[in-house]
């Protein structure tokens, strides 16, 4: 039975992505600061949906994550960084450090965090995958262009975890590792943008064909699901 750890499950494209592989026949650990959101799901796949109720800005999840995934198996086949947050701060005289470090705290160290806990499962795995769950806002090309409206604390953590994925993917060159970074698509979830377009059961049963996919893009893409083409970094 294939495995997957998806953080973020309690709403939105996590909670989309939690029921799409549970019905899919995977085990999932889902990671989400309040289980109880998603108690139905745990009920009706009482056997194969994992609650671990942790905050990935917390270390003490490490050792939560550890214990909760050996207890079940000796590996994990996909990790799914999912989890995010976007504070609506624009405006630089709405920004402060502060922001930039909780949003830096969720989208890099978080995810960084759940990765290092996750890689000794992962290695074991034949095929192991880790999706970071970035946004077209984290592309410096784009914002550079102007495409779109500046909200520094988001788009600067989601570029840092761009730079979090491709510098992963050459240190674990070696290993059968891959680590991709993918734009979800525009998702009609808690924090749309104004010209969200896609329900997120839409975009999980999406991405649940690629990630199953032969032949996906490399690595070296920075993945627009919806669109399934590349954007630029
Ligand atoms: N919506 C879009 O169009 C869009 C576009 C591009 C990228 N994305 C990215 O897609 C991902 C999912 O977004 P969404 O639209 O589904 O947003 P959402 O509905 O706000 O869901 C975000 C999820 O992340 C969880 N989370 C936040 N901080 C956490 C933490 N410290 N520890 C554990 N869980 C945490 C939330 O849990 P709580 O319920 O506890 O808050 C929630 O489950 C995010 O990374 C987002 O940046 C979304």
């Amino acid at each position: 039975m294939k495995s997957v750890l998806i953080t973020g499950t309690s709403k939105g494209f996590g909670y989309a992505l939690l029921e799409e592989f549970l019905n899919e026949g995977w085990i999932v650990f889902a990671l989400a600061r309040n289980v109880s959101l998603f108690s139905k799901l745990s009920e009706q796949y009482k056997n194969t949906c994992v609650s671990i109720e942790a905050d990935v800005t917390n270390e003490n999840v490490s050792k939560l994550i550890d214990e909760i995934i050996k207890s079940r198996t000796d590996h994990l086949d996909l990790l799914i960084n999912n989890a995010g947050n976007a504070e609506l701060c624009f405006g630089i005289d709405n920004v402060t450090p502060m922001d930039l470090e909780n949003h830096f705290k969720v989208h890099v160290s978080g995810v960084f965090r759940v990765i290092k806990t996750c890689l000794p499962f992962l290695i074991k795995s034949i095929e192991p995958i880790i999706v970071n769950v970035s946004s077209r806002k984290g592309s410096i090309n784009k914002i550079n262009s102007g495409a779109y409206r500046i909200l520094l604390p988001y788009q600067i953590a989601k570029a840092a975890q761009n730079m979090l994925t491709v510098g992963l993917n050459q240190e674990l060159k070696d290993t059968n590792i891959k680590v991709y970074a993918i734009q979800p698509g525009n998702l009609k979830t808690d924090v749309a943008p104004i010209d969200a377009d896609t329900e997120p059961h839409v975009a999980a049963e999406t991405f649940y064909q690629w990630i199953t996919s032969e032949n996906k893009l490399s690595t070296q893409n920075f993945y627009d699901l919806m669109n399934n083409t590349s954007l630029d970094w």
